[in-house]
């Protein structure tokens, strides 16, 4: 009988590959500590996922391959704790922790040393994560600390987070909370892209971890990078460790203990602190030690060890007795306002920024913040010459915090946003429902400027040698007055540019030559669509593969972006933002500029990939997903889906082709059941996918 024993064996591998693949991400992730090379892990990878392509039953829901899952959510839904979420009580000076210390002995009817774990108060936000039988199944937000946001799509993506726990004897349900947070760098990195796109930055890392958490669509949070620290474990008395498990915890410590060796990536610097003066010197030693660190704290979280203990004293109304946050001082410095300048963005964007007196702050010396937007700089009510508070703390950008009115000049004037571009003068818009303040004349320098900006930088076109300054001046001297004017440069003009030698010129025109034969998504991405960044650029390059298609898309039946639509991760905001864009005249002129220069705005007819594929069984067809699979995820079916040549959208219509309905299903099940469009079972997919193409 070989076909049972080839399904054994298969398998047997996939699991094999999941065991090893899991092992290496945790290496990696959690003990920071490599064990595989990345091309093994990637060729591991591409196995694996073949594998459970092939043979969907293979697939696991703790699989390294699911984490990234299913199409972008349309919201998020509210759900209640099991246990809630309380906040902690801050105490601002060795003062109020003695008065907590000194609280905490009597509440306990104790006199002597209690011990204490001192843990970093990480600035990130806080995450409930449920595991029945092992498997993570839930993950919320903290919410008003009672009911929080569904978000276990998102929460999946983040690597340092087990799938399933590593314990051999897995409670039938625990809870585990801790902080989710975006390290320094890569909150730097970040926002270094969303100034490339034109996009708001993220004030600080911790309000990009909350906007992140809350992305409806998995594969931005995976891409942003999350990691997580475990800090709380709520277990139920019944359970017992099985062999090798670490044992029942009887203390924080032994908790953090637990938490590591279930497979959680448990912050390496706390200390278990015998008495008060051991806290003092705890928190004296990370008030400098945590600068070094390379991701945000605020302070550092003091928790009673005894788990009995912490019984014991319970709770106040909205915190813990038996803890206290201990906050180090926020790095804040009183200026006095110099000038309220204002920053044109690649789309036009105008941000108000303040310049002060310079004043040293958290190691470097200030002297411009940002003010967001008009609403934010109204709610400061700044005036001119007003003393303002500074904050900047790392990684974070300085920020106007408040204004002290109390110290502002008699008559001062009230600032605020200009109504004209101070680039070009022309009208600016706000439009209704959105916090930004525009400039929308195509022509404005400013927005010329970000645009050709945008054009050469590393993730779009990649042309070395067109920096900030030679933009100015080719912009300045009206030498380049769109993308394609880059291409009719000749080096002898190049030359005779400030700080421009004749072998410099001539880099910079074979590297603008060269640059006509990058990618067709690489040059969606560089045209600055408004939402179509590199991920979205390339969604749409694969479902369009040339600007004419594309174009043309837009065009079908305006008004109704449904084509658009209809690629994976294209949502109603995007697709109308592309529509937009092409159907635009100057918009039009430029692209057939570009062609003219000799740019085929297209993808090459990629032989390999068109002669590797198999039957295209959905060639043409469309289909919608709605409610849960019983063994396939959403990104699962919609990958099998894709690869046999069919399209996934996430709307019912007279031209859907199927409706594959799960546990759960909605709305889209009795539309497609009032369209007549024939509905389908997770089975019913699956045989659909075996059938030979149609003819
Ligand atoms: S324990 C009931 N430990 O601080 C006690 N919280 O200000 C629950 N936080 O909502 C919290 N690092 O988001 C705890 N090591 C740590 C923490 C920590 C950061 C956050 C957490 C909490 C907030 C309270």
């Amino acid at each position: 009988m070989p076909e049972p024993l080839a399904v054994t064996s298969d398998q047997a591998r996939a699991e094999e590959l999941r065991r090893l693949l899991t092992r290496a991400a945790h290496a990696y992730y959690v003990l920071d500590a490599p064990e595989m090379e990345d091309p093994v892990y990637d060729r591991l990878y591409r196995e694996l996922l073949e594998l459970e392509q092939a043979q969907p039953a293979l697939i696991s829901p703790d699989s390294p391959t699911q984490r990234v899952g299913g199409a972008p959510a349309e919201g998020f839904t509210s759900v209640a704790h099991r246990i809630g979420l309380l906040s902690l009580d801050n105490a601002f000076s060795l003062d109020e922790l003695e008065a907590w210390y000194g609280r905490l002995l009597k509440v306990l009817d104790r006199t002597g040393d209690l011990a204490m774990v001192g843990e970093l108060k990480i600035d990130g936000n806080a995450l409930a994560l449920s595991y029945a039988q092992g498997l993570l199944v839930r993950a919320a937000t903290r919410g008003d600390g009672e009911r929080g946001e569904e978000i276990t799509a998102n929460v999946r993506t983040i690597q340092s987070v087990p799938l399933r726990l590593q314990l051999n004897h897995p409670p039938a349900w625990v809870e585990v909370r801790g902080e989710a947070l975006i390290p320094d760098g890569t909150f730097a990195a970040i926002n270094a892209e969303r100034a490339q796109r034109g996009e708001a930055l993220f004030a600080n890392p911790r309000n990009a971890c909350a906007g992140t958490l809350r992305q409806l669509d998995p594969r931005v949070v995976s891409a942003r990078r999350l990691d997580f620290f475990a800090y709380t474990l709520h277990l139920p008395d019944d359970w017992r460790p099985g062999p090798g498990d670490p044992p029942r915890p009887t203390s924080q410590w032994e908790a953090l203990r637990w938490l590591q060796a279930a497979g959680f990536k448990v912050n390496p610097n706390a200390a278990l602190l015998p008495d008060l003066a051991a806290v003092e010197g705890f928190f004296a030693q990370w008030e400098e030690g945590r600068k070094a660190l390379p991701y945000a704290t605020d302070g550092v979280v003091v928790k009673l060890n005894d788990l009995r203990l912490q019984d014991a004293a319970g709770f106040t109304q909205k915190a813990p007795r038996w803890a206290i946050a201990l906050k180090y001082p926020a790095e804040e410095a009183p200026s006095t306002l110099v000038r309220l300048a204002c920053q044109v963005g690649r789309t036009g964007v105008v941000t108000p920024v303040a310049e002060f007196e310079p004043v040293p702050l958290a190691g470097t010396t200030v002297s411009r913040a940002t003010l967001h937007n008009a609403d934010r700089l109204a709610e400061l009510d700044l005036h001119a010459g007003d003393t303002i508070v500074v904050r900047k703390a790392g990684e974070i950008i300085p920020e106007v915090v408040r204004v002290l009115s109390e110290l502002r000049p008699a008559g001062a004037v009230r600032l605020e946003l200009p109504h004209v571009c101070p680039e070009c003068g022309a009208e600016l818009v706000r439009e209704e429902g959105e916090a930004a303040t525009r400039c929308v004349n195509s022509s404005c320098p400013a927005i010329l400027r970000g645009a050709l900006r945008h054009w050469v930088s590393k993730g779009a076109l990649d042309v070395d040698g067109l920096g900030g300054k030679l933009i100015e001046q080719l912009v300045d001297r009206g030498l380049v007055r769109s993308i394609a004017d880059l291409y009719g440069l000749d080096a002898a003009l190049l030359a005779s540019l400030d700080r421009m030698g004749a072998k410099s010129a001539e880099n910079l025109v074979a590297a603008l030559a060269a640059s006509k034969a990058q990618p067709w998504h690489r040059q969606l991405y560089g045209l600055g669509i408004h939402h179509v960044g590199d991920v979205n650029a390339k969604a749409l390059a694969q479902a369009f593969p040339s600007a004419a298609e594309l174009a043309a898309a837009t065009s079908a039946d305006p008004g109704s972006p449904d084509l658009i639509t209809a690629v994976f991760g294209i949502g109603g905001e995007i697709a109308q933002s592309v529509q937009q864009w092409f159907t635009t005249p100057a918009n039009q002129a430029l692209l057939e500029q570009l062609e003219q220069q000799g740019f085929s705005l297209a993808s090459p007819l990629d032989a390999e990939a068109s002669g590797t594929t198999g039957p295209m069984p959905l060639a043409g067809q469309t289909l919608v997903l709605t409610g849960t699979l019983p063994t396939l995820t959403r990104s699962a079916a919609q990958a099998l889906i894709e690869a046999a040549g069919g399209k996934v959208s996430s709307s019912v219509s007279k031209k859907t082709s199927y409706v594959v309905a799960g546990e759960e299903a909605g709305s889209k099940l009795s539309k497609a059941e009032s369209l007549g469009v024939t509905v389908l079972d997770e089975a019913g997919l699956l045989a659909l996918l075996a059938e030979p193409a149609a003819a």
